[in-house]
């Protein structure tokens, strides 16, 4: 059967009701990697508009990615054995320059490599252990190599839950670099705090019960880095740290983890109205305010 207008009443109110839901404010945050989150709080608005009896599962599908409260950060003395560590300094050594990954130095002073090969196989030998941490069974989400310089630095952020653990093992320094963890918090949607110096806001905040740890080669930390905040203050020394970057979900998530899914998981089409967007467009928004709040300051 052809019809001249293509879409049910239905289905049109829904659309035009996702697009109003689009069209009013969706709260964006400072920090890195907080590209999903946003994602999950627009389609909780879109879903509140378009299909409110369906909200309530949405936000329970999700209880799987978040943390217990009670988990603590893990500290392992001696993640592989000697052999291994060899065969992990070779690799980075023997890398093609091609391999590496320079979209990060301004912001982390540092070079990256994606899901290399043997860092991959690497990765799954581990899996038991990591569940035996995280006290679940869990899979390889991705992984990455990160050889920061002198310059390196990583400001305070939570990350998406495609990265719900993280084991980082320290490969290589020339200095101790700690890292800094808050205890477990829920996922921080209600973020207000508008300062410019936010990152100091976090790192003062009392509530957050900070913990630092330093890192030897072939040791590592297990936290939960979409529940925790962390960061590394600027590196200390003048030399270089090479860390690996180990990251898993529930076992069962691959599906869940990923927002442009979330239309075809949940049989809610109009999703995909706010999934993809990204508020680094919302950043920009923000930055040309700031610029549009200064000049009408000097005017
Ligand atoms: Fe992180």
């Amino acid at each position: 059967m052809s019809s001249a207008f293509p879409l049910s009443p239905r289905t049109l109110f829904n659309y035009l009701a996702a697009k109003k839901a689009l069209d009013s404010p969706v709260p964006t945050f400072p920090w890195y990697d907080s590209g999903w989150l946003y994602q999950y709080v627009a389609a909780k608005m879109l879903i509140e508009r378009v299909r409110p009896k369906l909200l309530s599962e949405f936000m329970t599908t999700f209880d799987c990615l978040r943390t217990d409260p009670k988990f603590e950060v893990r500290k392992l003395d001696r993640v592989f054995n000697d052999e291994v560590m060899i065969q992990i300094r070779e690799t980075i050594r023997s890398m093609p320059a091609d391999a590496n990954e320079y979209t990060e130095i301004e912001k982390f002073g540092r070079i990256v490599v994606h899901n290399h090969p043997f860092f991959t196989y690497l990765q799954k030998t581990v899996l038991p252990l990591v569940s035996e941490l995280a006290g679940e069974l869990v899979e390889p989400s991705y992984n990455f190599l990160s050889l920061y310089s002198k310059l390196g630095v990583c400001e305070p952020h939570m990350d998406a839950p495609d990265a719900k653990w993280t084991l980082d093992l320290c490969i290589e320094q020339s200095d101790a670099w700690p890292i800094h963890f808050s205890r477990i918090v829920p996922w921080p949607e209600q973020f207000a705090y508008q300062g410019e110096d936010w990152q100091t806001y976090l790192k003062q905040s009392s509530d957050l019960q900070f913990r630092s740890f330093s890192l030897e080669p072939n040791e590592a930390v297990l936290f939960s880095g979409s529940s925790q905040w962390h960061y590394r203050d600027s590196f200390p020394g003048d030399g270089f740290c090479h860390l690996l970057f180990f990251h898993y979900i529930p076992k069962g998530m691959d599906e869940l983890v990923r927002p442009a899914n979330w239309p075809r998981v949940f049989d809610i089409p109009e999703l995909a109205r706010v999934v993809g967007t990204h508020p680094k467009r919302s950043r920009v928004v923000r930055a040309l305010r700031r610029a549009a709040k200064r000049l009408s300051l000097t005017k």
